[in-house]
């Protein structure tokens, strides 16, 4: 057995290496394959000219409310799985989503190059001067570092936390988005209603159930100051390391050089799940675990951070 100096938060080049590839299962390409459905047929419906007497404006709206859509079903992906505990919806989160920012820049690009046939400097006063447009390009604005940043790499280059609380844009992008609906809407506005009351209630559920995560946060196990760092055993393996109470479990593994299996690292899939023999831990996401996880000590190692001395072990695949 060895004794080795605290370990750190993981560096990007150590803690890449512990994402696994997961291939992709066919109903998510389904939900990908119709989810382009709409763009192929309005490009295919643009090249037959069967986008009837004002095709510029039947291209804004075909996209504008897919984008739109889109944006809805992707905020709705969380309080489905918290709802229905279904953590494979978490697979849907990130395609719906750049599938919304694929629609929107469509409709922007039909905007700059059909609307105003690539007169950018028309287009941006057109954007400065009326209110409408500049929600909408506001929406666009929340929505780019969100597509960039989608990918598992960037939630190790930012961190979990920092990555979580820079996606928490898509509200705002949002309700930039409906406002831009609404005020475009003119005569009717069911449609446009509708989809604020969606996002409004997403919204308020998502501040409901933050306030109860905060107050279990609570009563959970708090950082002991003076020691920083907890003392980790992996039983089956013969190793054992002080880690920084920041760390996870899945990091420190990694500095180990044991590969636990891992995949969204956000809590919900739970492929890292890991056997807690003693000690405590806390985890900020805990969806991907059941009650009967929950019940015999299964935890986390994406989200678990020691606040005791521990010993872990694998748990057995079938
Ligand atoms: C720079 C950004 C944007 C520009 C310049 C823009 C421009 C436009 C224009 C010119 C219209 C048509 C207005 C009319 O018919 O009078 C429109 C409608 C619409 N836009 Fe945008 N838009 C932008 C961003 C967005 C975004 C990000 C979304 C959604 C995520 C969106 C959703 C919609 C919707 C739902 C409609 C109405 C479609 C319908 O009538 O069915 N737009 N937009
Ligand atoms: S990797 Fe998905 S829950 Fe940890």
């Amino acid at each position: 057995m060895s004794i080795t100096e605290p370990i750190q938060p993981a560096t990007l080049e150590q803690t890449v290496t512990t994402t696994s590839k997961r291939p992709i299962t066919f109903p998510e390409l389904f939900v990908v394959l119709n989810g382009c459905l709409p763009l192929a047929m309005l490009i295919y419906d643009a090249k037959h000219h069967h986008l009837g007497p004002n095709p510029i404006s039947n291209g804004l709206h075909t996209t504008g409310l897919v984008a739109m859509l889109l944006l809805v079903a992707t905020l709705s992906v969380s309080p489905l799985i918290k709802l229905t505990k279904w953590q494979h919806l978490f697979y849907y989160r990130r395609p719906l989503g750049l599938l919304a920012f694929l629609y929107a820049i469509a409709h922007v690009s039909i905007y700059v190059v059909y609307d105003r046939a690539w007169n950018y400097q028309e287009a941006w006063n057109e954007v400065v001067a009326r209110r409408y447009l500049q929600f909408g390009a506001l929406a666009v604005v929340l929505m780019l570092p969100l597509a960039i940043t989608s990918t598992p790499f960037w939630v190790w280059c930012l961190g979990f936390r920092r990555w979580k609380s820079l996606h928490r844009l898509v509200y705002p992008a949002s309700i930039a988005a409906v406002i831009h609906y609404f005020l475009q809407a003119r005569a009717e506005i069911k449609l446009p209603l509708a989809m604020g009351s969606a996002v409004i209630g997403l919204l308020l559920f998502r501040v409901l159930s933050a306030s109860r995560e905060l107050r279990k946060k609570g009563h959970a196990p708090k950082i002991d100051e003076a020691k920083g760092s907890y003392l980790v055993d992996f039983v089956d393996e013969g190793i054992s390391h002080y880690i920084h109470s920041d760390t996870t479990l899945l990091e420190a593994a990694s500095q180990f050089g044991l590969n636990l299996d891992s995949d969204c690292q956000a809590g919900v899939c739970g492929t890292c799940r890991i056997q807690l023999i003693k000690g405590e831990v806390i985890m900020d996401v805990e969806s991907g675990l059941s009650k009967d996880d929950k019940a015999t000590n299964v935890i986390l190692a994406c989200q678990a951070k020691c606040r005791s001395d521990i010993s872990i072990r694998r748990i057995d695949k079938p």
